[in-house]
């Protein structure tokens, strides 16, 4: 049998990886610049001229990695001690191996886009932590958080129909629920548009109540498991001894509207009775923009409960109470935010996978997981998901993402290519969106 096949990569001009490199991660790197420029007041209130020195020595630590790029320098390995340092450059090195033959080194527009984008990413993180004091200073966090007022109106409606929900749900039948478990699910898929590193940095968020649109968008939705994730929980629920738990667990992607909407997911699953404990992961360190870190989520949850809305309040501190009871559980860990695609946890964090196995459901939310997934290649559109997960099956899971890389698998023959044909960029605008299950039905 053929191995899986090659990585995207920038390699193929023309390509949305070949854009991303020349184009989108530049950018990304004139923005976080930027942002350090207007914080220079900031850090010289909190820390006086070492503040001031510390701004510089960021700001030209990451001209340098710019102009790196835009040179397509060899990848270096990186030099500041950090929990991932070994493991980062180990995998640089099984990237030079996999040269040797040509003698050459790993590039930026010659290596798998998975790689040199999340070690753009990483080498921004390493200028942060090689610039103390300002070494805790989260470069997208102001982004992130205008996401998050930008999009008050549509957090409104979703925090509001979530409430009015609990009021009644005991009541529901099991049509019903199953209906409104379907309206929490695409509202999650839907959450996925506003992702910050597409736009290059610019913020995208929602700003109409989403709930009335779910109707119009269906359409878009490619691949359609929800009925596999409803089997698949409401015969938990069934079969539940009374002691017993039922674990969902969700990897989160963006933090902003689309961590909201998870949550809105959460507590549904939790209310319903279809869980009975959620799991979340996210990310240690800043990353692709707007996926969400420990103090995202804190913080989204301590802006609910102070809202001046009584059902957003109401959100926020039953959150708030989950987390306290263990209901809901927050973890981080390291792998999340490595160029490993998702078939080599087993060996690079045989303890994560471990963790996972023991879930009911897992949850990938957003575009990075799918391509760590599917190992980000250039499958033909027909492959069955479970072919190109590559071994990874820790638990069932299911994709919930909107399509922003050219990568997608498990489609009907020809369904891939008549997309192409009257949306020739449908890979890649963000506008499909797909729930794609594997595991046993
Ligand atoms: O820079 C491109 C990319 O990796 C795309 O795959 C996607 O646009 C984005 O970054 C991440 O999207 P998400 O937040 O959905 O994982
Ligand atoms: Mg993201």
């Amino acid at each position: 049998m053929a191995g899986p096949p090659v990585s995207l990569s920038a390699r193929d001009v023309g390509s949305f990886a070949y854009l991303t490199v020349k184009d989108r991660l530049p950018q990304i790197l004139t923005k976080a610049i930027d942002t350090l420029h207007r914080h220079k007041s900031e850090f010289f209130k909190k820390h006086g001229e070492k503040g001031l020195e510390a701004e510089k020595k960021a700001i030209s630590l990451l001209s340098k990695l710019r102009n790196e790029l835009q040179t397509d320098k060899p990848i270096v390995p990186l030099v500041e001690k950090f929990v991932d340092t070994d493991l980062w450059n180990q995998y640089l090195e099984y990237q030079q191996s996999l040269l040797n033959e040509s003698n050459g080194k790993p590039r930026w527009f010659l290596s798998p886009w998975l790689f040199v984008e999340c070690y753009m990413y990483r080498r921004i993180h390493e200028a942060i932590i090689q610039s103390p004091p300002i070494d805790d200073f989260d470069i997208f966090k102001e982004l992130k958080d205008q996401n998050f007022f930008e999009s008050q109106e549509s957090i409104i409606a979703l925090c509001t129909h979530l409430q009015e929900l609990m009021k009644t749900i005991e009541e529901l039948d099991e049509n019903q629920l199953k209906n409104e478990f379907f309206k929490v699910l695409q509202i999650s898929l839907w959450g996925n548009k506003c992702d910050l590193s597409l736009s290059g940095g610019k913020t995208i968020s929602q700003k109409t109540n989403l709930i009335n649109s779910l109707e119009d968008l269906k359409p878009f939705i490619l691949v359609n498991d929800m009925e596999h994730l409803w089997s698949l929980l409401s015969n938990c629920k069934k079969k539940r001894e009374k002691a017993s738990i039922t674990r969902v667990d969700i990897v989160l992607d963006n933090s902003g509207f689309e961590l909201v909407t998870d949550l809105v997911l959460a507590d549904f699953l939790l209310s319903s009775k279809l869980a009975t404990e959620i799991h979340f992961y996210g990310k240690t360190i800043p990353w692709f923009v707007s996926d969400t870190t420990l103090h995202d989520s804190n913080w989204i949850i301590e802006q609910l409960k102070h809202s001046n809305h009584k059902w957003v309040s109401k959100c926020g501190v039953d959150w708030e109470n989950h987390i306290k009871m263990g209901r809901w559980v927050y973890l981080d860990h390291i792998f999340w935010t490595l160029p490993h695609e998702f078939s080599a946890m087993p060996q690079v964090a045989p303890d994560l996978y471990a963790t996972l196995q023991k879930a009911h459901l897992i949850l990938f939310k957003g575009d990075l997981n799918y391509r760590k997934l599917t190992g980000d290649r250039r499958w033909e559109f027909t492959v069955p998901f479970h072919e190109a997960l590559n071994g990874f099956h820790p638990a069932p899971l299911c994709s919930i993402r909107t399509l922003k890389a050219e990568v997608q698998v498990g489609l009907q023959p020809g369904q891939g290519e008549q997309l192409t044909a009257s949306v020739p960029n449908w890979l890649t605008i963000g506008k499909y969106g797909i729930f794609q299950f594997d595991g046993p039905l």
